[in-house]
This record gives structure tokens, C-alpha cells and sequence, in this order.
């Protein structure tokens, strides 16, 4: 399929219905990718929810509410109504703001990867985030990212998407992202990291990534993100074509 495939579907966008779309999977899948891809053609809203579990975890590195790596519950939770997240669009790309500074690169380092899946367990971090999220998406028109958008957060999303990719390519994928951005890290380092957040991720009891009985699987290992993302616009415009 080429670029201009939908030239037709997309021409009749304006009169389609702005869908909610939620895309789950495990780390480095290229989830962010394909919402951020969606969002651009179709204009909708996109939000990369793992940037807000980022944000408070920055949040508590730096006011030391981390030791040894083990989270201090009791200070995290008395600290969330302190934290304030926000996206704003800046030259076409979202850039997250914890108090007010932009953290976009920040939330990125080795450092907050370490910690990010200790603090997503913490409920009352997931209760904020999640009513976040869904005021977010309160009208529509938006594609949300994450673990628990297609079981918490968006349970209604007309389109429910669980991308997954071989481990081997999802180390290689996040080594790469990270080394352009100027981390280092190793190959080992990286996939230790994200099979440490894999398991915790979904095996915590709030909010686990699971993948929900409607969603459909994209098994991206050997797809170009073109290919992704003709084959998530053409489930897009089969929603709109049917009868609903
Ligand atoms: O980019 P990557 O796939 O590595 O992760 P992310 O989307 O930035 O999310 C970072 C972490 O936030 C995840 O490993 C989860 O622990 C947590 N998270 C979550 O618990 N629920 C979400 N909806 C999104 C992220």
C-alpha cells in the first residue's frame, strides 16, 4: 500500500465521526509511533500516556522520594496533588510540562526508565492519571497510548489496538531511539530494563497490561511504519464504513 491509498477516505475525513482509539502493548513496541502517525492523518488528538507515569517519576527522583530504587509511598502519595502535568504542541510534536518546565527530554533517561514501572503500581498514581487521561478524551477525536487504555481508561474506544514486535527488535528499536537522542546505554542494559517493565507491568494488580478481548493485534516485527499505518488507517476507515 502507498502513501495515497485512503486519498479517497481521507478527502471524506471531515464528515466521518472523530473515534476514540486506544493502543496498548508492551514496552518499546512502537506504540507512540503508530499513535503519533494516526493522530497526524487523521487530526486527531494524540497522547503518549507512559509520558505522564514519566513525569511523576521524574517528579519524585528529583524531590527525593525515591531511595535505592524503592519508591516512598506515603510521601509519593501526599505529593500528587503538587504535581502538575500538561502536553503543549511545539513545532508539530507534543512536549510534556511537569510544573511548568518542559521535561520532554528528561523523562527519556536511564534513570526515570529504572523506576517508572515501581511508580505506576502506586493506585493513587494511577486514579490521578487515569481521571486525567479521560477528561483528555472526554470528546473524542483522540488517540491514547499506554498499558490500560483499552481496559481503564477508554473501555468504550470505538478502535482498540494491542501492538506487539518480537523482543529482539523492541531492544534493538529502544537502543536506537535512545542513542539518537544522545543516552547511552547499553544493549544489555536496554533489554534488561524493558523485560524488568514488562513483567511488572503486567503483573500488578491495577490497571495490568492485558490484551482486551475486542482489541485487534498488530505484530509489528517485520512491518515499515508505512505498512503500520496503512493497515491501522484502513481499521479506521472500515469503522466509519459500516453501519455504526
Ligand atoms: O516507551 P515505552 O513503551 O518504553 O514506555 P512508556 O509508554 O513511556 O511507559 C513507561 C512506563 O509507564 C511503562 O513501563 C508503565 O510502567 C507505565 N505506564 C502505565 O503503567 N500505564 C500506561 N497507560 C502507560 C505507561
Amino acid at each position: 500500500m502507498g502513501a495515497f491509498s485512503f486519498l479517497k477516505e481521507l478527502l471524506l475525513l471531515p464528515k466521518m465521526k472523530k473515534l476514540t482509539i486506544a493502543i496498548d502493548g508492551y514496552s518499546a513496541c512502537g506504540k507512540s509511533t503508530l499513535a503519533k502517525d494516526l493522530a497526524e492523518k487523521l487530526g486527531y488528538i494524540f497522547i503518549d500516556s507512559g509520558a505522564m507515569y514519566r513525569g511523576v517519576s521524574l517528579y519524585c527522583l528529583r524531590n527525593g522520594l525515591v531511595e535505592n530504587s524503592i519508591p516512598d509511598l506515603i510521601e509519593i502519595k501526599k505529593a500528587l496533588p503538587k504535581i502538575n502535568l500538561e502536553f503543549k504542541r511545539i513545532k508539530d510534536e507534543n512536549h510534556l510540562f511537569l510544573n511548568e518546565e518542559d521535561v520532554s527530554i528528561e523523562i527519556r533517561s536511564n534513570e526515570v526508565a529504572q523506576i517508572v514501572s515501581k511508580i505506576a503500581v502506586i493506585g493513587e498514581v494511577r486514579k490521578k492519571l487515569v481521571n486525567e487521561q479521560r477528561k483528555m478524551g472526554e470528546f473524542g477525536g483522540i488517540i491514547m497510548d499506554g498499558r490500560d487504555i483499552g481496559s481503564v481508561v477508554f473501555p468504550n474506544a470505538e478502535l482498540k489496538l494491542f501492538v506487539t514486535a518480537s523482543e529482539e527488535v523492541r531492544v534493538q528499536r529502544r537502543f536506537d531511539e535512545l542513542k539518537s537522542k544522545g543516552i547511552i546505554s547499553s544493549i544489555e542494559e536496554v533489554r534488561t530494563n524493558l523485560k524488568e517493565r514488562d513483567y511488572i507491568d503486567s503483573h500488578r494488580k491495577i490497571g495490568p497490561l492485558i490484551q482486551v478481548s475486542d482489541a485487534i493485534v498488530i505484530d509489528n516485527s517485520n512491518l515499515s511504519r508505512q505498512e503500520q499505518l496503512d493497515f491501522a488507517l484502513g481499521l479506521v476507515f472500515e469503522y466509519n464504513s459500516t453501519s455504526h
